[in-house]
Order: structure tokens, then C-alpha cells, then sequence
């Protein structure tokens, strides 16, 4: 068990790669917070799981609602080990100047990172150290002509928050990584990624020509998040069939 006696956040966890990562988290030994605003899906994915894991409400961008998953993420569990800011969403959109998807993707993805280590880090340092696991893209490297400029943004925003954060409290045992998924099974949010057309084109460009699947995903984070990742901070993991490669 790789994550034995650790207690884990992990944020957009109704769905997707936060559903896969919770539940291979806690057959890894973690017991697992899955927090998300789709109530009735992070409760079916708890439920599944079972009692090693509690589902709590968290919209991101609110960090009244941060304090209050930090609070019963202690009141459960006792302590907090591991943070893995997994919510995110897509800004696949036809107006590529459209101001409102700015506010809207930079508050979601990059503030919402931002609250989430501010909450988790002085845990995690009063508990002598911890692995937060940042879940960026492969648009944090290279701009896409489909997407808005924000979704870069944010998640570029999210790769050097990551190595900011790393540097500042790795002699407190916190250790900072991004992980870069490259085109997974479309997100909700999606709709652009989603449509058949465009996502064979995006598959042609990838060299293992084929999708990522969400455990490969979740594997990279448990890694992360284990003590196996234990010298390892301010980095990246990109999980992406060798697109940035090319
Ligand atoms: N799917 C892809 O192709 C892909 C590629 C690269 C990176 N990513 C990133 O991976 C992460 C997970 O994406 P996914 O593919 O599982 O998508 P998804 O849409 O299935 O999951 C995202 C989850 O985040 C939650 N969420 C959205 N806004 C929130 C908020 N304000 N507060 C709390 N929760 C909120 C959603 O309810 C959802 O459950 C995201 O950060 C995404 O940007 C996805």
C-alpha cells in the first residue's frame, strides 16, 4: 500500500480523473476527502469507496469553503497529508477574446490552486511536511488554436505557482509537482474536445496516436503523493502519448 495512513484531499472528485484518483488513492491505504460542487456525484463516488472516505461541498474560488473542507478533513481524519488540485475547467470557446471566460477559467483554475495551498500548507507544515499534487495540462507548456488564451494562462499559472510554492517550503517537508495531462476522455465543461471531428485531429497529432486514459493520470499523482516521490519538488510530470515532444 503506497499511501498507507495518509489522509488526502482531493478536489473536483464528482467525475473524471478526481473520481479515478480518489479511488486509487484509498486502495492505496489513504483515506480520502473528495470535494466538489456536483454534490450528488462526489457522495455516489464516497459511497463507493466507503468509510475511508468523506465527500464535502468545495466550490474553489470560495475560501470560506476551504476552511470549512480543512476543518472537516481534521475533524475526520486528524490530519492532513496530501492535496491534489484536480478541479478545473475547460474554455474550449468560439470567442477567443471573450473577457468573461478570462475572469471565469483564471478564478476556477489558477485561484483556485492558489486557496487551495494556502489552506493545505500550514497543515501540512505543522504536520511535519506533505505532497501537494497540482493537476495542470499540456496547455501550461504551448498555446492550442482552439483554446481560449485564458486556459493557458491558468494552467501556466498553475505550473510556476507549483515551483513557487515548492521553493518556499521545501525545508518544511512540503513537497510542490504539477502534473500535465495531454487530451483525456473530454471534460464536462468541454465542448469543443468532445466533438468527433475535432478530437481525431487532435489524436493524429499525438505520437502514441491514441487518447490518455484517467488512470494514467491518477497513476502519475499517486506517485507524486507517495513517499517514493520523496526527493522530488518544483517539478513536472507530463502524461501526454510524447505530444510535447515533438
Ligand atoms: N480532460 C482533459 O482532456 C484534460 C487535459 C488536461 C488537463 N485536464 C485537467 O484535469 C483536471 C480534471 O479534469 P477532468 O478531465 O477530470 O474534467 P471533469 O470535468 O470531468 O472534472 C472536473 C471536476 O472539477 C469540478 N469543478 C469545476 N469547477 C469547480 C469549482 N469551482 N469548485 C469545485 N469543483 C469544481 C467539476 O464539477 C468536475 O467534477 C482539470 O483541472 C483539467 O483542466 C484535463
Amino acid at each position: 500500500m503506497r499511501l498507507k495512513d495518509k489522509v488526502a484531499i482531493v478536489t473536483g472528485a464528482a467525475g473524471g480523473m478526481g473520481a479515478c484518483t480518489a479511488k486509487l488513492f484509498a486502495k492505496e491505504g489513504a483515506k480520502v476527502v473528495l470535494a466538489d460542487m456536483i454534490d450528488a456525484d462526489g457522495q455516489a463516488v464516497a459511497r463507493e469507496i466507503g468509510n475511508t472516505a468523506l465527500y464535502q461541498h468545495l466550490d474553489v474560488t470560495q475560501e470560506s469553503e476551504w476552511s470549512a473542507l480543512i476543518a472537516a478533513t481534521l475533524n475526520s481524519f486528524g490530519k492532513l497529508d496530501i492535496l491534489v488540485n484536480n478541479a478545473g475547467i475547460s474554455a474550449s470557446h468560439p470567442d477567443l477574446f471573450s473577457t468573461d471566460i478570462w475572469d471565469r477559467v483564471m478564478d476556477i483554475n489558477a485561484k483556485g490552486v492558489f486557496l487551495g495551498m494556502k489552506m493545505a500548507v500550514p497543515e501540512m507544515r505543522k504536520n511535519g511536511g506533505g505532497s501537494i499534487v497540482n493537476i495542470s495540462s499540456i496547455s501550461g507548456f504551448v498555446g492550442q488554436r482552439i483554446v481560449h488564451m485564458g486556459y493557458n494562462a491558468s494552467k501556466g499559472a498553475v505550473r510556476l505557482m507549483t515551483k513557487a510554492v515548492a521553493v518556499q517550503f521545501a525545508r518544511d517537508n512540503v513537497r510542490v509537482n504539477s502534473v500535465h495531462p495531454g487530451v483525456m476522455p473530454p471534460m464536462r465543461t468541454s465542448k469543443l474536445t468532445g466533438d468527433p471531428e475535432v478530437r481525431k485531429k487532435l489524436i493524429n497529432a499525438i505520437p502514441m496516436g491514441r487518447a490518455g486514459r484517467i488512470e494514467e493520470v491518477a497513476n502519475a499523482s499517486l506517485f507524486l503523493a507517495s513517499d517514493e516521490a520523496s526527493y522530488i519538488t518544483g517539478t513536472e510530470i507530463v502524461v501526454d502519448g510524447g505530444f510535447l515532444a515533438q
